[in-house]
């Protein structure tokens, strides 16, 4: 365990954005996080770095969690128990799951970050949210050290939200995730549009979850920036419901708004298609700016402050509240 000085947190976050960190420690197991622990309560911990945008120098200890390893907690005919590490690599786990024909989180492909990360914000695309496979979410309580266990119902899934970004934040350290996987009957979840306009096109009748997996990265890299090449965080903002009533007003203006029910006074419409309405698609403001082919995504070209990200982010609240009277939810945290 080695305390570096004066660390730039740019390779750690996924905005690639430089920020200072003063001290920095790189955790490799949970055995050394408690004893960090001992001597150290003021921390920041980082791991994958996906889903933040920084905007100030870090003064406290930043703990980057690196504790790797997957291992089978039991297994049967048609499904396997799985616990991993909080600091594996998401993509790579969702790819060593397809190599071993374990399903249910093939539509989860591409998305960046660890796997200690994928409940906070409830990782979700395709039709698929990490909610449904998870089982255990292990933690590290930062006051005693003392290891504690949320069931999958403790967790309080939801929409992009779960306990650990409310009550629970700030508390604990996610130190490994278990899911519940499929082995043979695999139940494929392709009623998403884009993924069946894909498989159709590769004349693809019953497909492997292997098929669903490189069609959703086709997807995926098509409409997403890779971070490795160009800084971003994702969804900047929650797709927002709203009442039935707001909808058919702006529809009436807009007949073609997307939308998808969410009970029988609430619908939800996609945050990129409002702010595409609103002018801001490919907008480019020197280093930073909203994703060409995604609205709903933010970047940074090379060099962008978290301010700037974050200026801009609120001229897009402000503009989509005065063009369509919605309050858009940031979904990054911004520290
Ligand atoms: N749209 C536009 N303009 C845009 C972007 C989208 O008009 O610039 C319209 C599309 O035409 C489509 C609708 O909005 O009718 C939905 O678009 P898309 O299928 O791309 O999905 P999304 O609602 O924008 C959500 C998730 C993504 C996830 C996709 C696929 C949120 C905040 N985002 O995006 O998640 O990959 O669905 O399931 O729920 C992430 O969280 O980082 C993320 C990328």
């Amino acid at each position: 365990m080695k305390i570096q000085q004066n660390i730039s947190l740019k390779e750690f976050n996924t905005f690639g954005i430089h920020v200072n960190a003063k001290r920095f420690v790189s955790i490799e197991s949970v055995y050394h996080l408690q004893e960090l622990l001992k001597i150290e309560k003021d921390i920041f911990v980082i791991s994958g770095g996906s889903n933040m945008l920084l905007t100030r120098d870090i003064d406290q200890l930043v703990v980057h969690i690196n504790i790797k390893g997957i291992s089978i907690d039991r297994e049967s005919e048609n499904s396997v128990h799985l616990t991993v590490n909080a600091g594996e690599n998401w993509h790579e786990f969702v790819l060593w799951c397809i190599s071993e024909d374990y399903g249910g989180i093939e539509n989860l492909s591409l998305i960046p970050g660890n796997v200690g990360t994928c409940p906070i914000q409830n990782i979700g695309a395709y039709g698929v949210e990490v909610k449904d496979v998870i089982t255990k979410v292990e933690v590290i309580e930062i006051a005693t050290g003392k290891t504690h266990s949320f069931s999958n119902k403790d967790c309080q899934f939801g929409y992009r939200n779960s306990i650990f970004k409310n009550e629970a934040k700030g508390k604990y350290i996610i130190s490994s995730v278990s899911f519940n996987l499929t082995k043979k009957t695999h139940k494929l979840n392709t009623s998403y549009g884009a993924i069946e306009k894909e498989l159709k096109e590769r004349k693809i009748a019953s497909p492997t979850i292997k098929d669903v997996s490189d069609v959703v990265i086709a997807i995926r890299e098509s409409k997403l920036p890779d971070p490795k090449k160009i800084g971003n965080s994702g969804s900047f903002f929650k797709n927002p419901v709203i009442s039935k009533e707001l909808f058919e007003k702006i529809q009436k203006k807009h007949p073609n708004i997307p939308s998808y029910p969410v009970s029988e006074t609430e619908i939800k419409v996609p945050a990129g298609w409002l702010i595409e309405q609103s002018g801001f698609k490919g907008k480019r403001f020197g280093d930073y700016g909203v994703h060409e082919k995604q609205a709903l995504v933010l970047v940074n070209y090379s060099n962008a402050s978290g301010k700037d990200v974050y200026n801009l982010a609120q001229r897009i609240q402000k503009t989509i509240f005065e063009n369509f009277s919605i309050d858009l939810e940031i979904e990054v945290n911004i520290i």
